[in-house]
């Protein structure tokens, strides 16, 4: 029984805390097939994510062709720092040495290949979202989807910089807690509220396309055969049309 006990709190406890806590601010709106929005989303990853985050898996050939970017755009726009191996199937790596990255950042910049699998494309969009001013962490941000997370909010100048207000409220065990309230903004961005969200939907909608590069193809494929379904109906119903004259 104890050892049940000990089961419970060691899965469930923390499953549960995090079901709780996992509540997202906002909900992504993404369309995998519109191909403006990921060649907009490609191009913010690129200025503003290379430098530390790699998409070791995706090469920079299998992009263009995806993404119907002719191949001269994307080695001359890009492929912008590493020039050394200028090469079309060359895969999207940094040559950002783990060890420099802890010194520099206190935890590693991940590879985001796979982050719209892991951690979903909702809260990629909320991460986005929600940095705001905290004097008390490193970088003087802090964010609300990803507490304490140890990333620079590297898109402020787009969006500008925010404060999170908190209120008290009381919770179920009868103990105030801090409860967040509303956003409000220090300084403005170089976008809108509006354009800023629309950025970081293109972002989260390229990075859900390098987590999948083969749902696109099927969403493409998909579309195809409705479209050869509907026309054969077509052609279908006026043959039939056409044996049964004579008969009526
Ligand atoms: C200056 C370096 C730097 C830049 C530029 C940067 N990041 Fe990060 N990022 C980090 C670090 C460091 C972490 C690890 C944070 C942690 O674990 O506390 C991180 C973590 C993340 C995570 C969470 C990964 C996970 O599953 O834990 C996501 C998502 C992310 N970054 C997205 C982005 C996007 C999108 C951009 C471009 C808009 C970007 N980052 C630009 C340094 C950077």
């Amino acid at each position: 029984m104890k050892k049940l006990i000990a089961l419970f709190i060691a899965f469930v406890v923390p499953a549960m805390a995090l079901a709780s806590g996992g509540k997202l601010m906002y909900k992504a709106d993404i369309d995998l097939t519109n191909t403006a929005s990921l060649q907009r989303g490609a191009k913010i990853f690129v200025n503003y994510c290379m430098g530390c985050h790699s998409l070791k898996y995706m090469s920079y050939g299998r992009m263009a062709r995806d993404l119907k970017l002719s191949e001269d755009m994307v080695l001359e726009n890009l492929m912008l720092r590493w020039g050394a191996d200028k090469k079309i199937g060359a895969y999207m790596t940094i040559p950002m040495p783990a060890e420099e990255a802890k010194k520099w950042f206190v935890a590693v910049p991940p590879d985001l290949s796979l982050v719209a699998r892991s951690r979903g494309k909702d809260w990629l969009y909320s991460y986005l979202l929600t940095f705001y001013v905290d004097d008390k962490r490193p970088f003087g941000m802090n964010n609300l989807t990803f507490k304490n997370a140890n990333m620079p909010h590297v898109l402020w100048q787009l969006e500008g910089l925010k404060k999170a207000v908190f209120r008290k409220e009381k919770g179920h065990d009868g103990k105030e807690h801090e409860v967040f309230d509303r956003f409000e903004y220090l300084t403005k961005g170089s976008m809108t509220p509006d354009q800023y969200k629309q950025a970081v939907r293109d972002l989260v909608t390229f990075l859900a396309y390098v987590g999948e590069p083969g749902r696109l193809a099927h969403q493409r494929l998909g579309v195809w055969v409705l479209l050869f379904l509907a026309v054969f109906f077509v052609v279908a119903y006026m043959l039939k049309k056409e044996y049964w004259r004579d008969v009526h």
